[in-house]
């Protein structure tokens, strides 16, 4: 009878020491389930706009994805103005233009190459062309490179957020 009650009381406490176990595992499960502070902030990219140069492209990264700056030149703009969806497409960051858009070909998703010489992009996988504003020129893409959510801090682009800018883009048809 003793032996059966403290037998009892061992189960139990055994037991209760498994749930608690238990509970600790499931805990340290969701905790390796949450992203990293990191990851999280890894969700924004801050470019400084006055470190770029007019008509070199530069590679940025924004989580994980390509992403193409490239300063406009005073030429680049006055053709721009000459088509209205060029100009709708280009960043104004304080006195200067920019394009920022996402480097996959919204062909299937190749990588296009930046010709400082014709300032065009050629995608060498299909032959698709888009101009210095990133809209496309010549198919097989569908439309012009995408552009990511943005949003204008001062002399800064905070890519991750959205912004005024970002949204009348995307409400004009600008971008996906
Ligand atoms: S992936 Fe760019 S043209 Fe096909």
């Amino acid at each position: 009878m003793e032996n059966n009650s403290r037998r009892g009381f061992m189960g139990k406490a055994f037991g209760a020491v498994a749930g608690i176990g238990a509970i600790g595992s499931l805990y340290a499960m969701k905790k390796s389930w949450d992203p990293l502070p990191s990851v999280k902030a890894a969700g924004f990219t801050t470019l400084d706009m006055s470190a770029y140069e007019e008509n070199v492209l530069v590679t940025e990264k924004w989580r994980g994805k390509p992403i193409f700056v490239l300063k406009q030149t005073a030429d680049m703009i006055e053709k721009a103005k000459k088509n209205t969806k060029d100009m709708e497409r280009l960043i104004k960051v304080e006195d200067s233009y920019y394009m920022v858009t996402i480097g996959l070909c919204t062909h299937l998703g190749c990588i296009p190459g930046y010709r400082p010489e014709t300032e065009d992009f050629l995608c060498a996988c299909h032959g698709g062309m888009y101009d210095f504003t990133a809209e496309v020129t010549k198919a097989p893409p569908p439309r012009g490179l995408d552009i990511p959510p943005f949003k204008i801090a001062g002399n800064k682009l905070v890519l991750g957020e959205v912004g005024e800018e970002y949204k009348a883009m995307k409400e004009n048809g600008i971008t996906l």
